[in-house]
């Protein structure tokens, strides 16, 4: 640099020349080849319309507006990895029960919200488990009771032998599919902190654990039935020393055995001397002390 000359940059305005005018004519025309059948098809005019906005100070709108613009037609928000964060509303999660063509399927399990839409197939509209989507129906899972009454969150007071049911139910979500946020509703608040529900849901899970000892425990004290069916004999049940494939040396007689906790009975191999107690109840026609029976159809 020469001494006593300053370092000036100097700032000019050019008129653009006839060339850079047709390019820049010609890239908008392409772009608003590519845009206006997309918007038409996808409605996108909002956030065109900010994009051209932001960008209109800079000398080199068009072209950071034709990037822009291709870069909305990347896939759309929703269907973005998703933090997980968001809360649904009962009303918000409705909205995606897979009736909407192109929408996301979600489905709440436990206050957890899912996108199912891989499994469309069984969510989707024609799905045969249509009625899982677009809400929370924890208890129907393991009641089976698939209507108004029975497609709700609520579980309290199932028998205790189904809480375990719902723990298999997370595992198959958990594994299958993304986790998109939490509902309002049993499980969490409107901030996505546990209410009660989570609460019951544990407490029913080592209520179920203990149910299945006692059932492991009770399948030794009372074994299982025999049983065969033939047109000829028709459905008989019997007790033996090793039924229930439990080796003994008693063989007991066969009895209903109604256990709090579970919602049908079993056949039991009951000893003598606990027949009187009020969970065996004798099958009809069937003589207290045969250790054989002919169920009646
Ligand atoms: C309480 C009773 C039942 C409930 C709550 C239930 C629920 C479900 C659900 C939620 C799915 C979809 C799972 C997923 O997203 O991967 C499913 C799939 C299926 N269910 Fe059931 N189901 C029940 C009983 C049955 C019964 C009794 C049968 C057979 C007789 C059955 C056969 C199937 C089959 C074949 C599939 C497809 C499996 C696959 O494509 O991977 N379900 N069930």
């Amino acid at each position: 640099m020469e001494e006593g000359k300053t370092n000036k940059i100097k700032f000019e305005r050019r008129c653009p020349g006839i060339g850079e005018f047709l390019a820049y004519t010609s890239v908008v025309v392409v772009a608003c080849a590519v845009i206006v059948p997309l918007e038409l098809k996808y409605g996108y005019s909002s956030r065109v319309f900010n994009s051209f906005h932001m960008q209109s100070t800079n000398d080199d709108s068009v072209l950071h507006t034709l990037i822009n613009i291709l870069g909305l037609f990347k896939k759309p928000a929703a269907q973005q990895p998703s933090t997980g964060k968001r809360i649904f509303t009962k009303e918000e999660i409705r909205q995606y029960s897979g009736e909407v063509e192109g929408k996301p399927i979600y489905l709440a399990y436990l206050g957890k919200v899912y996108d199912v839409t891989t499994g469309k197939q069984h969510y989707g509209k024609d799905g045969a488990y249509h009625f899982f989507a677009g809400k929370d129906a924890s208890r129907a899972y393991v009641s089976g009771q698939f209507n108004d009454e029975g497609l709700i969150d609520d579980i309290s007071g199932l028998p205790a032998g189904q809480y375990s049911g719902l723990k298999g139910w997370t595992d198959t979500f958990e594994n299958k599919y993304p986790f998109v946020g939490k509902l309002e509703g049993f499980f969490y608040d409107s901030n996505g902190n546990e209410k009660e529900g989570i609460a019951i849901y544990r407490q029913g899970l080592i209520e179920a654990s203990k149910f299945e000892a006692e059932e492991k425990d009770d399948e030794k004290k009372f074994p299982g039935c025999n049983s065969r069916y033939t047109p000829q004999t028709g459905h008989e049940i019997w007790c033996s020393t090793n039924s229930g494939a439990v080796d003994r040396d008693w063989t007991g007689y066969p009895r209903k055995f109604f256990k709090p906790g579970r919602t049908n009975f079993r056949c039991a191999c009951v000893p003598k001397a606990l027949l009187s107690d009020p969970r065996f109840k004798e099958f009809d026609g069937c003589p207290t002390d045969s250790v054989k029976c002919k169920l009646v159809q």
